[in-house]
């Protein structure tokens, strides 16, 4: 795989009291203060590396990569649609991917357009709300048989999608042209004595690709969970898995100020104990809005936890808030800089747009001649500027990550830097970063509820 530079910049220094006051800015010294953590906290998940947990090591896997583009290259070349079905971790991340690197009416647009790259339609159901299924059902009715699902879930027992996958392949079994085993592609664990899917892939011969066992649901998204959508869609997924590697790399020190990750991790750490435990990602972009919620889904569940490493009932973790601008700006913002003093903001700030779009060249009235001659990116960056000032001035801690665009390498490199975050995190807030207990609660008493053999429901 080509070797690429990384270039995600990440500016603090809203973060510190120079610039937002001592009473919500951080003192240099308290970050120095956690350089000793930060340095056992990287010898820690290098130990853990390839064996307990392998979301780093996913951009080597040149093997898979090949084999992933092989059938999507199959899959594209037979279908009109392709369909994901998944829940959290096995569903943000192909979320993520195609807002932030399709077009953004891809669906809509006709099959021969350019920017459709000759990929099928792309849906992403992450929500077993019936009428959901109901209403893709009849998008896609007449073109069943032109349809790929690809059934995601790495334990292939999740009931919500396990219920879809039943509904689809009986559907496909009761259609005229239709063929599941052809149709449905199964994402899992390749354990068959950890998951049913990977047993049924076996028994009735569907086609399988794996995730890691040692790659959590919400760390999978640059493994065939993510790259499979991502091919299908005409995506460049070396280039993404070249950004993360390019990250990975910087996220190996052991130097707080050199790794991106760990800084990150230890600022917001540091709001969180001088009571800003609210932590918002604003990208200043309509495409990264997924990635505002993956982050949400990869912070809540990795730090949200009642016991420690070391102690129970600790009960402790910050909470995630997505936001966009400049759409939020009109809604949250006024609570994020005259609200409580609870809340940090990561900005996300695109230097490039795809392409530069005038406002207006020509006559505007007099109150609105500012704008003529100006591009939207102008704009868009004068009101992220604005904003950001506007923090600053009202002492609301922030900071901004910086990438140069949107594609598939500066995405591949916030993956990577968010999923390094949250395991510096995990260290500090001393919780184990990589389980989900109570999430496995409420899918056990859901199994109880429904009447799974083995399974009690919940006390009344
Ligand atoms: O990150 C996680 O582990 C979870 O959010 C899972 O992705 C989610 O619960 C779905 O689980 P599974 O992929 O096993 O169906």
């Amino acid at each position: 795989m080509a070797r690429r530079e990384s270039h995600l910049g990440l500016d603090a220094a809203n973060m510190f009291s120079d610039a937002v006051g001592p009473e919500h800015g951080l003192r240099q010294d308290e970050l120095d203060g956690l350089a000793g953590r930060i340095e056992r906290s990287t010898a820690a998940i290098a130990e853990m590396r390839g064996e307990a947990v392998g979301f780093m090591e996913l951009p080597g896997d040149e093997g898979l990569v090949e084999t992933v583009r092989r059938k999507a290259q199959e899959l594209r070349s037979h279908y009109k649609n392709f369909v994901v079905l998944g829940a959290g971790g096995s569903a943000l991340g192909n979320i993520t991917i195609h807002t932030a690197l399709q077009h953004p009416y891809h669906n809509l647009l006709p099959a021969g357009h350019p920017a459709r790259r000759g990929a099928p339609r792309i849906f992403v159901v992450d929500n077993l709300d019936p009428d959901w299924l109901i209403g893709l059902l009849d998008v896609l009715s007449g073109e069943l048989p032109e349809t790929a699902f690809n059934v995601i879930s790495k334990s292939g027992s999740t009931a919500a999608t396990m219920s879809q996958f039943l509904h689809v392949r009986e559907l496909l079994q009761r259609t005229k042209g239709c063929d599941p085993v052809r149709q449905i592609i199964l994402t899992t664990d390749p354990r068959p004595e950890e998951s049913l899917l990977r047993r049924i892939s076996r028994r009735d011969g569907y086609y399988a690709l794996p995730i890691p066992p040692n790659v959590g649901g919400r760390f999978s998204v640059l493994s065939a969970v993510g790259l499979l959508s991502a091919a299908v869609g005409g995506l460049d997924i070396a280039g993404m898995l070249g950004g993360a590697s390019a990250m990975e790399e910087r996220c190996r020190s052991a130097r707080v100020r050199e790794n991106p990750a760990a800084l990150y991790a230890c600022l917001l750490y540091l709001q969180c104990r001088r009571g800003k435990p609210i932590s918002v990602l604003m990208p200043y972009s309509h495409f990264l809005r997924g990635l505002a919620d993956w982050y949400c889904q990869l912070w809540a569940e990795s730090l949200g936890k009642r016991d420690g490493l070391s102690e129970k009932d600790v009960f402790t973790g910050p909470t995630p808030v997505a936001s966009v601008g400049t759409t939020d700006e009109h809604s949250m913002m006024q609570l994020y800089q005259d609200g409580p003093f609870d809340k940090v903001i990561t900005f996300v700030e695109v230097q490039e747009g795809r392409e530069p779009l005038p406002i207006c060249e020509g006559q505007a009235e007099p109150e609105l001649r500012y704008l003529t001659g100006r591009t939207f990116q102008d704009l868009f960056s004068a009101e992220l500027e604005a904003t950001r000032r506007a923090m600053r001035h009202k002492h609301r801690p922030n900071c901004t990550i910086r990438i140069p665009r949107v594609d598939e390498e500066a995405l591949g490199e916030l993956f990577m830097f968010y999923e390094y975050a949250v395991a510096y995190s995990g260290r500090l807030y001393e919780v184990n970063a990589y389980d989900q207990p109570g999430v496995e609660l409420a899918k056990n008493y859901t199994y109880g509820l429904m009447g799974r053999e083995g399974y009690e429901p919940p006390p009344p």
